[in-house]
């Protein structure tokens, strides 16, 4: 399977290649995501250090004066997607939508940098993306942390990745719908309307996009005026692991106080994610900042939270979770449990498996010593691409392809785990 399989990989995140950037897949996605180049960048590594560190570098060259990397960069013009850069109205030179993604790439650069061949290379593009990265860091934590609690909140499901999780069922009932200017959905006509959200949350997204708008994207006020403030602890763990990773890769370019103001981040973060454990899930649960009160749902967002060097205890736990969960799916690791009547196994966020999210979590435990765990996860990784391309995600019960297809993340996370075999059963 290893060669092959790798070469359909590269023939996969080739097609999707615009030169400088990528795009998730033609079509659906069709101009540069935050996180998808993150972990995209990670594939071209193990065959075009290059073009690895453009991906990240033309991410980079649309942040924002305030620190803030949207989620979007719109290069080029296509009718095809929507909310396009008009709806965003950003009033940037090169359009961007307004709000941000996982902050995935402090850990990615610091992989990418520990891996490279091309030392001279490596050293020249990480200085320069050091103080970028930990800019961004820093926006996230004055921005989305008002109250200095250690933990950012996200105020749009989009930012999170996780659009349509059932963690955001409750808080969404207090966005409304009504006002929202009339629009035409375009994903529905790219993939099947069973594996996306509804209309109902997609004009809760708009009405929450058209309230950012109208306070001019000032991310001093965003924050306090969304309705939609959660707690994620997938997307803190993804802070806080890229806070910690980015400490040593300064450490590594003798740059102590990026080390010292990122390592202070990290450990803040780490002790407040205690405040979400929730003994009775045995997992991490969301907090819903706008009422003070955890969300009672148990989703892969609680999970993720293994990527961050969480305490050895809380790994051991979440390993035995998804081992829970094993019993009541095919495929590891179902985005909600199989076993609660909000599943759904191929509605995006809502039951179906990602690989990108299995990678970090394989990751973070593997790291904490929960080896075994960690590698069949990635076991059912592969499992799924042999049974059903690179999708975008993945029926956990019967494997059936979700969602966009020929997608630039699946390939790149299968490229990272033939290249490292951290396979063993
Ligand atoms: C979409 O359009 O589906 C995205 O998830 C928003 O970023």
């Amino acid at each position: 399977m290893t060669q092959k399989t790798i070469d359909q990989a590269k023939a996969v995140m080739r097609r999707n290649d615009r030169g400088s950037y990528t795009v998730p897949t033609h079509g659906l996605y069709p101009f540069q995501w935050n996180w998808d180049s993150a972990l995209s960048a990670l594939g071209f590594a193990h065959f075009d250090e290059t073009r690895a560190w453009r991906e990240i570098e033309t991410l980079f060259e649309h942040q924002w004066e305030d620190g803030m990397v949207p989620h979007i960069i719109f290069h080029e013009m296509d009718d095809g997607y929507f909310p396009g850069p008009d709806v965003w109205s950003t009033g940037r030179d090169v359009p961007t939508s307004g709000i941000t993604q996982p902050p995935v790439t402090g850990f990615a650069v610091r992989r990418i940098f520990d891996r490279a061949e091309d030392r001279k290379l490596a050293v020249e593009k990480a200085r320069t993306l050091l103080p970028l990265i930990h800019a961004w860091h820093q926006w996230f934590y004055a921005n989305r942390d008002p109250m200095g609690t250690g933990l950012v909140a996200i105020i749009h499901p989009w930012e999170s990745g996780r659009d349509n999780s059932v963690d955001w069922d409750a808080a969404f009932e207090r966005v409304p719908a009504d006002g929202v200017e009339p629009f035409t959905r375009r994903d529905t006509s790219h993939a099947n309307p069973a594996h996306r959200p509804t209309d109902e949350q997609y004009k809760r997204y708009i009405w929450l996009v058209q309230t950012f708008r109208s306070l001019d994207w000032d991310n001093s006020k965003l924050h306090d005026a969304s309705p939609f403030q959660i707690v994620d602890p997938g997307f803190n763990a993804i802070l806080i692991r890229s806070c910690a990773d980015l400490a040593d890769l300064a450490d590594k370019l003798g740059e102590a106080e990026i080390a010292a103001q990122s390592r202070a981040m990290a450990e803040k973060g780490i002790a407040a994610m205690e405040t979400l454990w929730s003994d009775r899930h045995g997992q991490y649960l969301c907090y819903d900042r706008a009422i003070k009160t955890l969300v009672d749902s148990p989703s892969i967002g609680g999970i993720l939270a293994a990527f961050a060097p969480i305490p050895k205890l809380r790994a051991k736990a979440i390993a035995d979770r998804v081992a829970i969960l094993a019993q009541s799916c095919t495929y590891l690791i179902p985005s909600h449990d199989p076993t609660t009547p909000e599943f759904d196994a191929l509605r995006y966020w809502r039951g179906p498996v990602w690989l990108i999210v299995n990678y970090m979590v394989s990751d973070g435990l593997d790291i904490a010593g929960q080896t075994e765990m960690a590698h069949r996860i990635n076991r059912d990784c592969l499992r799924l691409i042999e049974r059903s391309g690179f999708a975008e995600y993945y029926g956990p019960i019967n494997a059936e392809p979700c969602g966009g297809d020929t997608f630039t993340w699946t390939a790149a996370m299968v490229i990272e785990i033939l290249r490292t075999q951290k396979i063993a059963a």
